[in-house]
């Protein structure tokens, strides 16, 4: 049984201990961001193979988390359920042909954590994940600011780092988002980019090696980042194992960070009755609101699509 030391234990239930899984616990084993961590899984072999071979680490960090092998029940007191479970794509496989056998999955596993009596707040990683964590929030019936995805966390990381090495600026002066579905109808937000104070545009224009149409080509490979990786590699999961980090961080640090996360949207962007990524305010208690960014036409066009492409995933299974 875990010792509380203080009055107040971060605790964090992950379900699902495959390569995302075992990556985000990494992540957390390494920054120190959470007290305790309960791996959950299926395959029980894997995930105490996982606990052992992580706590052998513990003594090369210098933090306390404890981290363990859990069941459904230990959901209870935790702050945070992160599911990770379900597969994942295949080489050319899209995120959206994985809804069938994934949403099955979900019901299951919604109604095992909520059967523990968990009253925290659920981060999404699985794909498609605008439609799990869509999907989430109608099982659980938790409040939507507490059911939260990973939404496009990381296509805005990979954007931002991409445009970094353009322009040959660190990744934390290049402000600029990717917003809409984690997949292929997502989309770049260049009418509020910035490098440092300074609109992209007025960047490009200042410097004659920049040109508008390599912005083209740095979002397509952003977009299609994922493909890439699953044919060199099998599947990606470093990357979003440290959104995910990220994420978990931002809410137990009560930072009111903005991240792009999958959000549901309540009239916000003219939408509603959807999760879809967009800048949200997270802290403590989950998502404190959405920020509503001022898309220009083509923009407001391609989210509009992007919108409708998650609601026909939905339209079959939810009312
Ligand atoms: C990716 C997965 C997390 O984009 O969908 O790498």
């Amino acid at each position: 049984m875990y010792i509380e030391i203080g009055d107040r234990v971060s605790r964090v239930a992950l379900i699902g201990t495959g390569f995302v899984g075992s990556s985000y616990a990494f992540a957390l084993m390494n920054q120190g961001i959470v007290n305790e961590l309960i791996m959950i899984d299926l395959n029980e072999d894997k995930a105490k193979g996982d606990v052992i071979d992580l706590n052998h680490g513990k003594a090369f960090t210098n933090n306390p988390t404890h981290i363990r092998f859990g069941t459904y029940n230990d959901c209870k007191n935790a702050d945070l359920v992160v599911i990770c479970a379900g597969a994942n794509q295949k080489p050319g496989e899209t995120r959206l042909d994985l809804v069938d056998k994934n949403l099955k999955i979900f019901k299951e596993i919604v109604e095992h954590v909520m059967a523990s009596g968990f009253d925290g707040i659920f981060l999404v990683a699985t794909n498609p994940v605008d439609i799990l964590t869509y999907a989430t929030w109608r099982y659980c019936g938790l409040p939507k600011e507490r059911v939260i995805g990973s939404g496009t966390i990381l296509d805005t990381a990979r954007f931002r780092f991409s445009l970094g090495e353009y322009f040959n600026i660190a990744p934390s002066n290049v402000h600029a988002y990717i917003i809409g579905e984690h997949g292929d109808s997502e989309l770049p937000v260049y009418s509020s980019a910035y490098i440092g104070s300074l609109p992209i545009m007025t960047f490009i224009e200042r410097y004659d090696k920049y040109k508008k149409e390599d912005l083209d080509n740095i979002f397509i490979n952003v977009r299609d980042a994922a493909y890439q990786i699953i044919k060199s590699k099998g599947a990606t999961y470093y990357g979003i194992a440290m959104g995910l980090a990220r994420i978990t961080k931002a809410i137990f640090s009560n930072e009111n960070s903005i991240l792009t996360v999958s959000a549901h949207l309540d009239g916000q962007y003219g939408e509603d009755h959807v999760y879809i990524g967009v800048p949200a305010v997270l802290n403590r208690n989950g998502i404190r609101e959405i920020i509503e960014l001022k898309l220009n036409k083509d923009e407001q066009q391609l989210f509009q699509n992007s919108v409708n492409v998650l609601k026909s995933y939905l339209s079959p299974y939810f009312h």
